[in-house]
Formats: structure tokens, sequence, C-alpha cells
């Protein structure tokens, strides 16, 4: 089974094609343009997928060896995002099914982030307890079997990709502020600062962010710029290790408590290098496997939609062409 898919939330053009379970193209264009303004500007966003998203889908083509009419399902991307960029994918994939006769699949974002692993970890069986952290989401999700899911925590503010880009931002670095700082905090000390870490009373599997933030604003407000500027290694690790601090000690008491033997990370955070080793070190601790996508496929992608897709299809929940962008789309309120 041949799946083309289309992901177009953000700030991210991909193409995908996905022959049975093997990814044969994974093609990502990031708009650069954003960086000036530290920020994805929506309409922005929208124009340059307009712009590229028909010679990507042909590179990709080619670039697989693909005819468009070997492929099975169309798979896009119906939201969560931006509601221009959605739309300009969905409007694409609905136009290329109907012209090609192919099926239309559409894939919630966020059940993308969670497939992603399926792409490196084919052995990998339900049930397993996600720790979802991307740039609008923080959640840990027990995946029951695919399409059933049961959020058990959440951010009840800043999502953790947020919290970095702010971060990023207060110490003028640039954006996406994720990746900058996990670099910068490699040669930094993690204990430069002991910022806060929130324990939400009423549901221990919850994070808050804000407060962490808001704690770095004011230093570097009292401190000044300068000073910022010489410690920002070892503020970016401090700040670093204070999120994956949270984030590993919620999901893996989750874990033991729910005797849940296997770990997912998922989402752009799922990146970050000191995440990864500090739930996979702890995790061991306890007997617990931890899975983790490779980098390629942690941050918005479209083999992780097709993947998706594939899903989809082989359980026949295929799309009708009336099919809408849902820019607020949840894994609870899509099915
Ligand atoms: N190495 C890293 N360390 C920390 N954060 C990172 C790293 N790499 C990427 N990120 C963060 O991941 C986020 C992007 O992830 P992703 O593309 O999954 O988010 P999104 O698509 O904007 O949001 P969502 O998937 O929730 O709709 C950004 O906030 C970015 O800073
Ligand atoms: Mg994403």
């Amino acid at each position: 089974m041949k799946i083309l898919g289309i992901e177009t939330s953000c700030d991210e053009t991909s193409i995908a094609v996905l022959d049975d379970k093997s990814v044969l193209v994974n093609l990502v264009s990031s708009q650069s343009i954003h960086h000036q303004y530290g920020g994805v500007v929506p309409e922005v966003a929208s124009r340059e997928h307009m712009r590229i998203l028909e010679n990507l889908v042909t590179e990709a083509l080619v670039k697989s060896g693909i005819n468009l009419t070997d492929i099975d399902g169309v798979a896009v991307t119906r939201g969560p995002g931006l509601m221009g960029a959605l739309l300009v994918g969905l409007s694409f994939a609905k136009g290329l099914a109907y012209a090609t006769g192919k099926t239309l699949l559409a894939v919630n974002h966020v059940e993308g982030h969670i497939m992603a692993n399926f792409l490196d970890h084919p052995e990998l069986e339900y049930p397993f307890l996600c720790l979802l952290v991307s740039g609008g989401h923080s959640q840990i999700i027990m995946v029951n079997d695919f399409h059933d899911y049961t959020i058990l925590g959440r951010s009840i503010d800043d999502a953790a990709g947020e919290a970095f880009d702010k971060a990023a931002r207060i110490l003028n670095l640039g954006y996406p502020g994720g990746p900058i700082v996990d670099r910068l905090a490699q040669t930094g000390n993690p204990e430069f600062v002991h910022f806060p870490r929130a324990n939400i009373k009423d549901n221990p599997m919850n994070f808050s962010f804000s407060g962490l933030k808001t704690a770095l604003l004011y230093l570097v407000r009292q401190k000044g710029g300068d000073w910022a500027e010489k410690h920002k290694n070892d503020l970016c690790a401090s700040f670093q290790e204070a999120i994956v601090e949270v984030l590993v000690k919620n999901v893996i008491e989750t874990a033991v408590r729910r005797e849940c033997r296997q770990l997912v990370l998922a989402g752009g955070v799922a990146a970050n290098s000191r995440l990864r080793t500090r739930i996979s070190e702890i995790a061991l601790q306890y007997g617990i496997s931890v899975y983790f996508p490779s980098l390629e496929y942690c941050t918005d992608n479209a083999a992780m939609i097709a993947r998706t897709g594939r899903e989809l299809f082989i359980r026949q929940l295929f799309s009708s062409s009336s099919i809408s962008a849902v820019p607020n789309l949840t894994l609870e309120n899509d099915f």
C-alpha cells in the first residue's frame, strides 16, 4: 500500500511517500522567512505553503520513483494548526484525491506525532504511555490502541516547546528556540540557577511552565542584557533542566503508578537531547522501555501523517471531500 502524506499545519511544508511501512521519501521545507519576526506569522505561512506545495509533491514523487497512479491514498493533516495553513494542505489534498480518484485520509496532527514512533519502531505494541511534548502540546496520554486515547495530564498554561521558544526570545537567541537552547545548554551549568519546578496539587500529572518563563524574564531584567549574554549557556542549561526534570518526573511516576512498561516520546521537544538522556536513564532504573522517534520524525513531518493515514486506510476510515479543517482539533474531540 502506498500513501502520499501532506503536512502544512504550521511553518513546515512537508510531503512524504510511504510504501507499506517504509518511508520512501520525507521532504520537509521549513519556512525560514518567519525568523525575522521571532515567531510564525499565520498569513505568511499560508502563502509560503501555497508557493511550494505543488512543486514539493512533484519532487517527492520523482525522488521516490512512484507515479501518482500507484498511490492508494492521500493523507493530509486536518488539525490542529493554523487555519489558513491547514486549508492550503487540505484543499490541495482534496483536489488531488478527487482528480485522481484516490482515497482521502484526513489525519489528526497530534495522533501523527504519536504514530511517528512506529516509523522507527515497527515492533512497538499497544498499550503504551506517551509523553507528547511539542510547540502546542504537553500531555501525558495513555495510548490504549490506535484512535483510543486517555489524556491523563496536560499543561495548564504554556506547552514545553512554547516555553523553550519564549526563553530563547528572552535571551535573544532566535527562533525556533528549542534546538538553540538544547545546543547552548550542552556547554552550560544546569545548576547555575535553580528555576522553579511547579507542582500541580489537584493533578500531579499536569504541568505548568509559565512561572518558569517569568522567573527567567525577571532574572534577565534584574541582572541586565550583558550579564544574560555572558551566561547564556548556563541559563539555557538551567532552564532546560527545570523543564526536563518536571516532564520526566511526572511521566515516570505515572508509568510506575499504572504499571506501564512502555514509554513513548512524541513531538518536537522529544528531539531534546537532555530529555532523551534523562528519561532513558530513569526509565532503566524502573525497568521501563523507552521509545522515541528519530530526530527527523520528532518535529513536523509528512511521514508521520502518511503513517497515520495507512492505519486509517486499513480500517477503512476514509474521509469525504466535505471534511473541514479544524484548528483546535484534539485527540478527544476528533472521533
Ligand atoms: N532539541 C529541542 N529541544 C527542545 N525543544 C525543541 C527541540 N527541537 C524542537 N523543539 C521545539 O519543538 C517545537 C516544535 O515542535 P512541533 O513541530 O511538534 O510543534 P508544533 O507542530 O508547532 O505544535 P503541535 O504539534 O503541538 O501542533 C518548537 O517549540 C521547538 O522549539
Ligand atoms: Mg507538530
